[in-house]
Order: C-alpha cells, then sequence, then structure tokens
C-alpha cells in the first residue's frame, strides 16, 4: 500500500488513516500533535470512488459494500505486519488514528480481528457493521470523537458503535463535540490528554 513510514524516538506507532479523497500526509500534522514522538505509519487507501482515494468501496453514501470491507481490513492487517517487519517497529504498540472512512475500517478491524491494534482513536466513525461480532482483545483502547450534527457521519452511529463496545466490556470513551463533519483543535487537545494516560 502506498504509505509513509517516519521513525519516532518512543516504542509506539500511530498508524494514520485518512478520509475519503484524503491520502498519507493528511493526518500527519494532527498525529504529530498527539504523539510527536511515535513513529508514524499513514497508509493511503486502495480503493478509488470517482478518483477519490477510500479504504473501502460503498455501495451508497453511508452504506458499506461488506464484502469489500472485509476484504480490504484484512488487507490493511497484513500490510501493518509487513511494515513491522521492514520498518522494525513494535507491532504490538500500534494505535489506529483514522478520519471518517479511515475511522470505519479501523472499527471494522475492531469487529474482525482481534490483536490487530493496541489502541483505536475513531474520529467521527460510523458503526462499520452489525452483521458480526466484536472480537478485538479486551485491553484494546478505543477512543471515539463524535460531532453533534455531523451530516456525514451520524452521531447516532458513533454512539451505537460506542454503546456497543462498552457492552462488550471493551475499553472506550465517547467525546461529544459541537461541531459538524470537521475536527476542531480543542478535540484533539481532549485526545493527547487520553492518550497520554492510556498509552
Ligand atoms: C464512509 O463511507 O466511510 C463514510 O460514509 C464516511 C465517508 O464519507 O468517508
Amino acid at each position: 500500500m502506498i504509505h509513509i513510514y517516519k521513525k519516532g524516538t518512543n516504542k509506539n506507532t500511530l498508524l494514520l488513516l485518512h478520509g475519503t479523497g484524503g491520502d498519507e500526509s493528511d493526518l500527519l500534522e494532527i498525529g504529530r500533535i498527539i504523539d510527536p514522538e511515535a513513529n508514524v505509519l499513514s497508509v493511503r487507501g486502495n480503493v478509488k470512488e470517482g478518483g477519490m482515494n477510500r479504504f473501502f468501496r460503498r455501495l451508497s453514501p453511508g452504506v458499506f459494500d461488506l464484502e469489500d470491507l472485509e476484504k480490504r481490513t484484512q488487507e490493511l492487517y497484513g500490510f501493518i505486519d509487513e511494515a513491522s517487519e521492514k520498518y522494525g517497529f513494535d507491532r504490538d504498540r500500534v494505535i489506529a488514528l483514522g478520519y471518517s472512512n479511515g475511522a470505519n475500517i479501523a472499527g471494522s478491524m475492531l469487529f474482525s480481528i482481534k490483536n490487530a491494534l493496541w489502541g483505536a482513536i475513531l474520529l467521527r466513525p460510523m458503526m462499520p457493521r452489525r452483521d458480526k461480532e466484536l472480537v478485538v482483545n479486551d485491553n484494546t483502547k478505543v477512543f471515539i470523537s463524535a460531532g453533534t450534527f455531523d451530516s456525514i457521519c451520524p452521531p447516532e452511529e458513533s454512539k451505537e458503535l460506542a454503546d456497543h463496545l462498552k457492552s462488550k466490556n471493551k475499553e472506550v470513551r465517547l467525546e461529544w463535540v459541537n461541531a459538524n463533519h470537521s475536527l476542531t483543535y480543542n478535540e484533539l487537545l481532549v485526545i493527547r490528554d487520553w492518550y497520554i494516560q492510556n498509552f
């Protein structure tokens, strides 16, 4: 997969996953705010939709192609493994930081792969799927940041995901932001505090 890797000075690796129409450079600055010392693996989604990069296909806005979602989730998982071999980062200390479509593929990992992530910061996520049980480890820590009037990723879907994680005894924090789909600087500061406490 097309990606940027930057070696850091601590043992954590931030896996950056952009939103629809973005690329691997989009979240570098946000990653730097959250943990300026971490390694960074920033990946470009392999799917094109009218020229826009995505991590998996959708049938229409908000309706995911679940077969492709599964395939791309496994592909991304395989890529993280390969990258950890190639660059020598600790595979057990990977924390995803995904926005929108990137948050949705990171969310999908929680349903498909037990040990893929040490943590997941999901910015404006939706409920990635309802046809599968969560398989993620109980100790994978999840942060969900939801916009109260997000018109692209409906806030009730972010809440549904958080409630679902909670109901299965997963560690999850849901933070409401008085915002639409765009991120705010303040929420990044809240995430940074949470990150420092947890990793
Ligand atoms: C998705 O397709 O993952 C969501 O609708 C969010 C987005 O538009 O990227």
